[in-house]
């Protein structure tokens, strides 16, 4: 294996990588070698601006992980191609604050629909295709490991997908594929205005929180978080299985 190109001739596929940490780690896959690239997002244009920062071995599929028929037709579209993937990173999420007392019932479904279902579902789905000594890795958060305020459904759903980790590395044992939770910290994505609904006032304010409250004293870029996406995902961790990699600039290990 080449070194700077460890996932020369692999197939990847990123969800939800129209944008944030999906995108900065299907661009890393591609700076390193990977063959081909599927990204996966809701919104067309959205994914057609990413596939063309990514270049022509990149594919765009239009597909929502909350709706089964969607992920079904995603696999037929990669097996159409003449493709089986070796890795599958399942990023596609969202965020949204709920307040207990007041939070409605499509709150709770909109969080696990994509957070939880869409994961379990895509995996599963995806799962003929992925090869012998593949490698999945969950995009969990470290939220799941705190108790933020008005963040409860969204660490709940996190939590479940750092879970799926433990019992798919032993589920999968037995084709040789690694299974393993990413869990950003906070990170400068679009996630922060689109779900989150966060002012720029907001975000300097968490800015500001994070400078005292992290040892990096900073948000994370997404380039940050795709490069331990891809340790997770390259043959450097082949020891490492089920776990959870936090890469948060320090914020939950203080
Ligand atoms: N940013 C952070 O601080 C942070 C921290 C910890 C964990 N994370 C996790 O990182 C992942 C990526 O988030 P990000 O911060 O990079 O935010 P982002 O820029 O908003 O990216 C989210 C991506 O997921 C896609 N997506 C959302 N719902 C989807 C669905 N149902 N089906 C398919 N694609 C879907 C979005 O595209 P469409 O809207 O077009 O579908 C977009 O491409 C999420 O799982 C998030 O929970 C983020």
């Amino acid at each position: 294996m080449n070194s700077a190109q460890p996932f020369h001739n692999k197939t990847i596929l990123v969800t939800g990588a129209s944008s944030g940490i999906g995108l900065a780690s299907a661009q890393a896959f591609w700076a390193h070698g990977a063959k081909r690239v599927y990204i996966t997002g809701r919104d067309a244009n959205k994914l057609a601006s990413a596939v063309s920062v990514l270049g022509q071995n990149a594919v765009g599929v239009v597909a929502d992980v909350a709706d089964l028929a969607q992920i079904e037709q995603l696999k037929t579209t990669i097996a159409e191609h003449g493709d089986t993937l070796d890795v599958i990173f399942a990023n596609a999420g969202v965020a949204h604050n709920n307040s207990l007392g007041t939070t409605h019932e499509t709150s709770f479904n909109s969080i696990f629909d994509t957070n939880v279902r869409g994961v379990f579902f895509t995996v599963q789905t995806l799962l003929p295709l992925l090869n012998h000594g593949g490698n999945i890795v969950l995009n969990a958060s470290v939220a799941a490991q705190k108790g933020m305020p008005n963040l409860s459904l969204y660490s709940a759903s996190k939590a479940a997908v750092r879970s799926f980790a433990r019992s798919w590395a032993n589920d999968l044992k037995g084709r040789k594929i690694r299974v393993n939770a990413i869990s950003p910290g906070v990170t400068r994505t679009p996630i922060m205005e689109n779900g989150l609904k966060m002012n720029d006032e907001q975000i300097a304010q968490f800015s500001a929180y994070l400078a005292d409250a992290a040892p990096a004293g900073r948000m994370a870029q997404p380039d940050e978080i795709a490069a331990a996406v891809l340790f997770l995902a390259s043959a450097a961790a082949s020891y490492v299985n089920g776990i959870e990699l936090s890469a948060d600039g320090g914020l939950t290990q203080i």
